[in-house]
């Protein structure tokens, strides 16, 4: 098969940023997917109904003449968060989701959740409006590997939750390891997880092996080979409980390249062509349609988008930096030759 046309596909976990940086990025996501789950973690975060509606606006306005897409909003959940407004968020559709990060997980996660006790109001009215809870799965204890974060927040964290909130619609978000793989697929169908399209294609070999490459430095941290190819496995197998979200989180170089360095891939730019390859090299291309374009709206309870987008098995060269000196934001696989195109 030398050409692929699926219904147009939604990316359900997204960092667009705002102002300069949400104008260079966005066009990237709008030209690949109809709709995106957009990640609350600006500075300050958009912590409610109001702001995420304004956040939203933004991002229209953004959007080039011509373009089209659909920003499906989230509220960061804080220790104080009023469940009364993510209710009629919610009800008013100006919400589709709420973000958990354990407080200090990641970028911009200060403002997050100290204790699962602190948000229990809110969960139980999520569980009874169906609501989904999107998951940065990490503990953030620090005598806790950063490799191990990931599983040991299944045990301490995830398990407990959904044993007290068993209806709770929860999405594991950007899973990377075999443990959360695993959980999933033993759990009722109200746990789903996405996963990446550099989780699936990389591992801790390739970041570290030879010099250490900050443009592979995200969160959660990537895993070693066997972790990799779970993922790989789980998302060529046309479970409906695992769907496309590419994280895609652009950081200035400047960030990303000091001695403190920011965590994200900017995976936009090449994001659905490095899917198909990873299903192609699976032999699974008839599964991709479902990994990118069904299993999500189904999880979500929204129509499938009526267009489509067709793929080619045909190389094009990846562009290089988008922006000139310090605040340029280097794509993933700048400059690689990549073996699908969209057509
Ligand atoms: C994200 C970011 O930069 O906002 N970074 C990342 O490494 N994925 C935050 C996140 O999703 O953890
Ligand atoms: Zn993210």
């Amino acid at each position: 098969m030398n050409e692929l046309t699926i219904r147009q596909p939604d990316d359900w976990h997204i960092h667009l940023r705002d102002d300069e940086m949400l104008e260079r990025v966005l066009p990237f996501t709008a030209a690949q997917f109809a709709r995106g789950i957009i990640m609350p973690n600006l500075k300050p975060p958009v912590i409610n109904a109001q702001m995420a509606a304004a956040y939203r606006d933004r991002i229209l306005a953004a959007l080039p003449e011509g373009m089209q897409f659909e920003p499906l909003m989230t509220a960061y959940l804080t220790d104080t968060t009023d469940p009364a407004e993510l209710e009629a968020g919610f009800a008013s559709g100006v919400l589709t989701a709420v973000k958990l990060y354990p407080a200090n997980a990641t970028t911009n996660s200060a403002a997050g959740v100290s204790s699962i006790e602190h948000i229990r109001g809110c969960l139980e009215v999520m569980q009874r409006i169906g609501m989904p809870l999107l998951i940065h799965g990490e503990v953030v204890d620090p005598s806790i590997d950063i490799f191990d974060r990931e599983a040991v927040f299944l045990e301490r964290t995830l398990g407990p939750m959904l044993n007290d909130y068993p209806e709770l619609k929860v999405v594991l978000e950007h899973i990377t390891t075999s443990n959360s793989v695993d959980f999933v697929m033993d759990r009722p169908r109200n746990l789903a997880a996405t996963i990446t399209a550099h989780h699936l294609q990389i591992n801790r070999n390739h970041m570290l092996v030879g010099g250490i490459r900050p443009h592979y430095y995200c969160l959660p941290i990537v895993k070693r080979a066997s972790h990799q190819q779970a993922l790989r496995v789980a998302a060529t197998s046309g479970d409906a409980r695992f769907f496309l979200g590419t994280d895609t989180a652009p950081h200035p170089i400047s960030g990303k390249h000091s001695a403190c360095g920011c965590a994200g891939v900017f995976t936009a730019p090449c994001a659905l062509e490095s899917y198909v390859q990873v299903f192609d090299e699976h032999q699974a291309l008839d599964k991709f349609e479902a990994f990118a374009s069904l299993n999500g709206p189904a999880f979500y309870g929204l129509p499938v988008n009526t267009g489509t987008i067709t793929l080619k098995r045909q190389a094009h060269k990846m562009i290089g930096d988008i922006g000139e000196g310090p605040e340029a934001i280097r794509p993933y696989r700048m400059g690689e030759s990549i073996p699908w195109s969209i057509a």
